[in-house]
């Protein structure tokens, strides 16, 4: 059967709702929900409470109100975490379906409409959390902000990178691909195989999901250096979902041993900041 591209997509949602109450009937944890329905449950790409207060302190280095867009938001995860500390924080979400159609309340500060056809206010940054293959609208994002912070995986979310804009990447930070956690949660409590296999798949990794901050102002170069090391430098709390990234060996700047198994000597640690 043929579906054109909503009804296709609304399918896709139904099943993975659907999915998701057999889940639950057999569910080790409800932790695991965001990294095996990341859409719905979470987002597409792992975080901890540290992005989520560096993002905040880039937004506040530019201003002490800062404007803050969360473009292709989903129903707004990240973007909840984020108005913990910028309350009017927005996001605009294309598909007003992933509400209407599964009952889901939409919160008044995500507003539904495409990003490419009416983005004619200013923002003194926009977020861009990953963006499916061959969906791109970084000149209507580029036009809008000074300050972007995207996030991609490696060879997979295209239409993420800002340079052709007149934008310089100035930071960026590395932090587990949601697919990576999700294989481990399947390993350890939802598959059966030997302890052998198991050690040998711990240590597998698969993609990764890059931050980076992007600026057409080179004046705010200096600033978001400083703000990003001093948040470096700061114990942070975690959310209580973290620990499941604990668990499976994605700690806070440290390679664990996979680099072993995968050609990939050259990785920074998870989540250290690298600057240009
Ligand atoms: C891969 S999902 C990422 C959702 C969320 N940021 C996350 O990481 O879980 C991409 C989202 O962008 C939305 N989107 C795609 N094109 C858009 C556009 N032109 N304007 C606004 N949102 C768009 C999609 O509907 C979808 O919710």
């Amino acid at each position: 059967m043929i579906y054109n591209t909503k009804t296709y997509s609304t399918k896709k949602l139904y099943e993975a709702y659907n999915e998701l109450k057999k889940f639950r009937n057999f569910s080790v944890s409800p932790l695991h929900e965001r990294f095996i329905f990341p859409y719905i449950c979470g987002t597409y790409f792992g975080y901890r409470k540290i992005d989520v207060l560096r993002v905040v302190a880039i937004a506040k280095s530019i201003s002490p109100k800062p404007k803050y867009l969360d473009v292709g938001c989903g129903y707004g995860d990240f973007l909840d975490k984020i108005r913990q500390f910028i309350p009017d924080a927005i996001g605009i979400e294309k598909d007003g379906g992933i509400f209407y159609e599964f009952n889901r309340v939409k919160p008044d500060y995500i507003h539904i409409k495409d990003v490419s056809l009416d983005l004619n206010e200013k923002y003194d940054l926009v977020f861009v959390g990953w963006m499916d293959p061959g969906v791109d609208f970084r000149k209507a994002v580029a036009n809008s902000t000074d300050v972007i912070i995207t996030t991609l995986d490696q060879g997979i979310s295209l239409g993420a990178e800002f340079e052709e804009f007149g934008f310089r990447r100035i930071a960026w930070w590395r932090t587990p691909s949601w697919i990576d956690v999700n294989y481990q949660i399947m390993n350890k409590y939802y598959t059966k195989m030997s302890n052998e296999i198991y050690e040998y798949l711990f240590d597998l990794r698969g993609a990764h999901n890059l931050w980076y901050v992007y600026t057409k102002n080179l004046e705010y170069t200096d600033t978001i250096r400083d703000v990003l090391i001093h948040c470096q430098q700061k114990d942070q709390a975690k959310y209580v979902f973290e620990q499941v990234m604990d668990e499976f060996g994605f700690a806070c700047f440290e390679n664990s041993q996979f680099s072993k198994k995968i050609n990939e000597s050259n990785l920074s640690s998870l989540w250290k900041i690298e600057f240009g």
